[in-house]
């Protein structure tokens, strides 16, 4: 299939990126990262999580960020919901796009969420369900769809079925996510291919951490199954609090990079972002992670 010519790029730093921060991260930071990002013409931030925040501290200034950003016109912004009261809160806060998320291995619900996959998928029934009525995009999160830090290897029709499940609650959007990025590219083709028979690939997006050093990889062989929405992280900040080891996910100035050379368009300012890299890596103490981000920040330096 003929790589897109367009790809949405769904920027998770604020949520995915900051959620395993030991230091809190002060909400104005926060609140200056999102801004910044909608600036830079990202289409969807996902901006926050209303999930419990004793399991998830973090996150637990959601509902104040939400308060506190500018919101650019056009630009969705995105809160994860794993309940009825996270719903609440997304709905309080005035969110676009609400996510959902599940998981393809049992072991992981169970560590990530408190409850079986047959249990997650009844809870998030009425979130749906309310979300979709209150005109809110639903969007649904497969975790451990290449593979599970508990479990190991995921049987493709696990992935499917959560698809299929996802699909019928009436999601816009299924992220098919590589949580401990352990994927590797032809694995991802036969993911990406067998989900498509549920859900149009134009609405299915891929979510790769990139651990392995696999997720460049990963998202050109997404791309040539037909997937043209991806999700990354300035700097590649992030991983998920209930997988260890997992790094962060795909640095956005990684994929922007080459996202550019293959002359596919993002409408985002890539040099923008750049500066974002490495204006948050600096304020969280630590280099960025992000090999095109560091090496264009090194140039431009002289
Ligand atoms: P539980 O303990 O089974 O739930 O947790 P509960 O209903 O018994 O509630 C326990 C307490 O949490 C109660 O408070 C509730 O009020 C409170 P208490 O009475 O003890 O004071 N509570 C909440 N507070 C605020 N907002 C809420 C909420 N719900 C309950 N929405 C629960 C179940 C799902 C709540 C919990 O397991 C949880 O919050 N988990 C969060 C998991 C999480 O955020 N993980 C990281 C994000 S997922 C991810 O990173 C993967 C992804 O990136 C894709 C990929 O890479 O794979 C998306
Ligand atoms: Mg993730």
């Amino acid at each position: 299939m003929p790589l897109p010519t367009r790809v949405k790029i769904v920027e998770v730093s604020p949520r995915d990126g900051l959620q395993n921060e030991k230091d809190f991260v002060p909400t104005d930071i926060k609140v200056e990262l999102v801004n910044r990002l909608s600036a830079a013409g990202f289409p969807n931030v996902e901006a926050a999580s209303f999930v419990s925040p004793k399991w998830v501290p973090q996150m637990a200034d959601g509902a104040e960020l939400m308060a506190r950003i500018e919101r650019r016109p056009g630009t969705i912004y995105s809160v994860l919901t794993p309940n009825l009261k996270g719903l609440e809160g997304a709905l309080a806060a005035k969110a676009d796009e609400i996510v959902i998320f599940g998981a393809a291995s049992e072991a992981f619900s169970q560590k990530n969420i408190n409850c079986s996959i047959a249990e997650s998928i009844a809870r998030f029934e009425p979130v749906a369900e309310a979300a979709r009525a209150a005109g809110l995009r639903v969007r649904g999160s497969i975790s451990c769809a290449l593979g599970c830090p508990y479990q190991g290897e995921v049987p493709i029709s696990s992935v499917v079925d959560v698809a299929r499940r996802f699909k019928a609650l009436g999601c816009d959007e299924i992220d098919v996510a590589d949580t401990i990025g352990v994927g590797t590219p032809r694995r991802v083709r036969e993911v990406m291919s067998a989900v498509s028979a549920v859900m149009d690939p134009s609405g299915l997006s891929g979510h790769f951490h990139d651990t392995y050093g696999q997720a460049l990889a990963n998202i050109l062989a997404a791309m040539e199954t037909g997937i043209a929405i991806f999700h990354s992280s300035v700097s590649g900040l992030g991983g998920c609090p209930y997988a260890k080891g997992a790094t962060g996910n795909v640095a956005t100035e990684d994929v922007l990079y080459m996202l550019r050379g293959l002359d596919i368009d993002t409408g985002i300012d890539f040099d923008a972002v750049v500066d974002i890299g490495q204006w948050m890596a600096a304020k969280l103490d630590r280099k960025g992670s992000s090999r095109a981000g560091n090496a264009i920040a090194a140039k431009r330096q002289g």
